[in-house]
């Protein structure tokens, strides 16, 4: 038996809503057809956004939403997706596919995803291939309200009021598709290109999020926070409010990365050793981090992150479109857990990506859409938003795995919201074993009010559109504040006094 001690005087971190965010790249079938199907589509639709995937989405509190890359935004020109449609121009998607852009979904459509899904928005700008003015005049478009030629512009194309931006990415991964930048010179235009992401309302500033590392790149962490914050007002901290970091957990290597769905139980434990990884990535950065900025003003921005597979078979290789198993659903409940140990630091994380690429809360397929393993924990989990993380730690566990691959048996998070509820989140990485498990709170008197599984009966257990619950949320059984976590599970406990 495992005990979960439980210190619930002790709050630590304030948990984020943003690190439950998400990610919505122009990338094979994430917008057009899983999010966004057209005004005239025969799937219901408001503005041309699909109601089956935003009600569901809706369930989940998504708290954020990034757009419009990835990759792609380093190409996007923001002005090619703007004023009637049968007027924008149409593009070649070159790292995605080479299907054609034909920019039907461009800023004001993005603001109204948000609008229906009531998110924060989380845009990111053009370095690589854009210039400081293309850049300057999008946020000016965006968020600027008196007298301005992008204003006026923005008026003309039909909304008067200008939008929220809450975040913005000032390039993505430049050290890599955007730009094959080196980090002195990347910082340098950081800094410039920041410069003029102006402040329009200071009640409700623009939150500049800066390209972090590639995984392990620590040499980049230093050398950019060097640059950045050097010559840089102390109060300042860089001139940044979030630095970025991307890690996917790819079970072997980018040539041949294994498939979503038929896996042996090596490489379920392979898979889990390396999401286990974010941990040390957090860890690691953040002393790099400290050094610059002690008080940690910088919070961190795990931006993309999720298992990436071998594409299904016979799928347009471009467009990362992936099954998403029970295995998904652990990948997602430990990083979960990482993230909410680390809410002192991670202030924001995107899931990578929303709908049909990558590791997807959705599937969608003509009018069909299925929610994935990775949804009913996003949606177990959503109760962490917004709470305080509470000091916890688990009793007698052991190690498991195959071979040299060796991973904890548990992982676990707690918070505490507002109203005193507690959520407990605990994740099974067993794939044969069960496990029974105690919670120890410092004060009596907790019960139980709500506990759910996500569980099933094959480690690589999936939805498909014959069979859409095959893998969904079901009552866990709780004697007290007892109860037995089976082999490959993730649950979710709510407690109340
Ligand atoms: O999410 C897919 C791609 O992965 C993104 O476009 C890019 O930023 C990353 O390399």
């Amino acid at each position: 038996m495992v005990t979960l001690k439980i210190n619930e005087r002790n709050k630590l971190s304030h948990i984020a809503p943003e690190i439950y965010g998400h990610f919505s790249e122009h990338l094979g079938r994430c917008i057009y057809e899983g999010i966004f199907v057209g005004e005239d589509s025969s799937i219901p639709n408001e503005n041309g956004m699909r109601t089956d995937v935003v009600t569901a989405l809706k369930a989940l509190q998504v708290p954020l939403l990034r757009w419009p890359g990835g990759c792609f935004a380093d190409e996007y020109h923001w002005q090619d997706g703007i004023g009637p449609k049968n007027t924008r121009k149409k593009m070649i998607n070159t790292h995605w596919g080479g299907v054609v852009e034909d920019n039907s979904f461009g800023t004001h459509e993005f603001m109204e995803l948000c609008r229906q899904l009531g998110c924060k928005t989380y845009v990111n700008g053009n370095v690589g291939s854009g210039t400081v003015r293309e850049m300057s005049e999008w946020v000016e478009y965006m968020t600027f309200d008196g007298v301005s030629p992008m204003a006026q512009l923005r008026q003309e194309n039909g909304h008067k009021d200008p939008w929220k931006v809450d975040y913005f990415g000032v390039g993505n991964e430049n050290w890599g598709c955007g730009g094959n930048m080196r980090p002195e010179y990347y910082g340098n235009l950081y800094r410039q290109y920041q410069t003029y992401v102006r402040n329009y309302h200071p009640d409700r500033p623009v939150q500049k999020i800066c390209c972090g590392p590639n995984v392990d790149d620590y040499e980049w962490t230093r050398i950019l926070l060097d640059t950045t914050f050097t010559r840089c007002p102390k109060d300042q901290h860089g001139q940044m409010d979030l630095l970025s970091l991307h890690y996917y957990v790819v079970p072997h290597n980018w040539e041949h990365k294994g498939s979503a769905t038929e896996f042996t139980p090596e490489e379920w434990y392979l898979t889990l050793h390396k999401a286990l990884y974010m941990d040390e990535l957090i860890r690691k950065h953040g002393q790099i981090m400290d050094e610059y900025d002690p008080e940690k003003a910088v919070g961190l921005s795990v931006d993309e992150w999720g298992a990436w597979y071998d594409v299904e078979p016979g799928t347009n290789p471009g467009f990362l479109y992936q099954q998403n198993s029970l295995r998904d659903a652990l990948v997602a409940g430990i990083t979960l857990n990482i993230f909410n140990k680390h809410s002192d630091r991670v202030r924001l994380a995107c899931l990578a990506q929303m709908v049909n690429v990558l590791q997807s809360v959705i599937l969608t397929e003509g009018e069909q859409m299925l929610l994935t393993p990775t949804y009913h924990v996003l949606h177990m989990y959503r109760y962490h938003q917004n709470a305080h993380l509470l000091e916890s730690s688990l009793e007698n566990v052991d190690f498991t795995g195959i071979d040299q691959i060796r991973v904890p048996k548990l992982t676990e998070s707690v918070s505490v919201d507002d109203q005193g509820i507690i959520t407990v989140t605990l994740a099974n990485l067993s794939a044969t074993e069960g496990e029974t498990v105690r919670l120890q709170l410092a004060q009596q008197g907790y019960r139980v009010t709500e506990a759910k599984i996500v569980s099933g009966e094959a480690i690589n257990s999936h939805n498909t559109f014959e069979a859409p619950e095959t893998v969904t949320e079901a009552q866990l059984k709780v004697e007290g504040l007892e109860f037995d976590l089976p082999a490959a599970s993730v649950v979710m406990l709510r407690l109340e006094k």
